[in-house]
């Protein structure tokens, strides 16, 4: 099997056959698939096992988990069928609501979300947080690892402050990522994929700078991912 470069690519897609011609041209390349809450209410946990069946790339499942630590529990619960690698849950749920989801998935890597890259200073000093976004962060990823989340999703402008703050046992994983070669769509600060790598990341998340190949057909798509790939193994 060839190696494959630490990259879950994000399956944003409203058509499933779409969906799954993407895993088949990238699952050389890329080391899983995202699927979001957008395809996850969209196909439910048949399309994504419809992907997983397709593959033994991991699955990263991006629900942005939020709610009491009961509901957070049976939620991991439910989805621990599909056998995730990583689950994320929002750190400012709180420590319960962490611990609640870590122990119902012991063998899933609860991911955290600390502040959403689209919040503003002035957007979190409005629902009441005290410090700028970075400080936040910090704040969260402490909490969250504190609570036994195993990974971190951040911006990769936070990755070098989170690594320092939660230690070299933790996995970060960052979105946001651009090759020189590409646009940065509606991403406002990136960072391209080898210098969040040499920040700290773990693994990235990256979406439509592969995926935009597929208007030029499958293999074009396979081509595009080989090569982004190449630069980070
Ligand atoms: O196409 P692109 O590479 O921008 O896709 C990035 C993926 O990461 C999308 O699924 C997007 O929802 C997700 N994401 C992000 N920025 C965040 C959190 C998640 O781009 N702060």
């Amino acid at each position: 099997m060839t190696k494959r470069a630490p990259i879950f690519l994000a399956i944003d897609c409203d058509d499933l056959e779409v969906a799954l011609s993407w895993v088949k041209a990238t699952q050389n390349s890329v080391y899983g698939f995202k699927m979001g809450l957008e395809f996850f209410a969209t196909f439910g946990s048949e399309g994504v096992r419809r992907i997983t069946d397709l593959t033994d790339a991991e699955l990263f499942l991006d629900l942005k988990l939020h709610d009491i630590p009961n509901t957070v529990s049976a939620a991991t619960r439910a989805v621990s069928d599909l056998k995730p690698r990583f689950l994320t849950v929002h750190a400012a749920g709180g420590a319960a609501m962490v611990r609640a989801a870590a122990s119902a998935g012991p063998n899933i890597d609860i991911a955290a979300v600390t502040i959403l890259t689209s919040l503003s200073s002035t957007d979190l000093s409005d629902i009441g947080f005290k410090s700028n976004p970075l400080e936040s962060a910090v704040r969260l990823a402490q909490l969250a690892v504190s609570a036994g989340a195993r990974a971190i999703i951040c911006s990769p402008l936070e990755i070098s402050a989170i690594r320092t703050a939660v230690g070299a046992d933790v996995s970060i994983i960052t979105p946001g990522v651009r090759p020189s070669s590409s646009g940065s769509d509606d991403q406002q600060r990136t960072m391209d994929p080898k210098s969040a790598i040499s920040e700290g990341a773990n693994y990235l998340v990256m979406g439509r700078p592969i995926t935009s190949a597929w208007t030029e057909g499958f293999s074009a798509l396979q081509d595009r991912a080989a090569t982004i790939a190449a630069e980070l193994i």
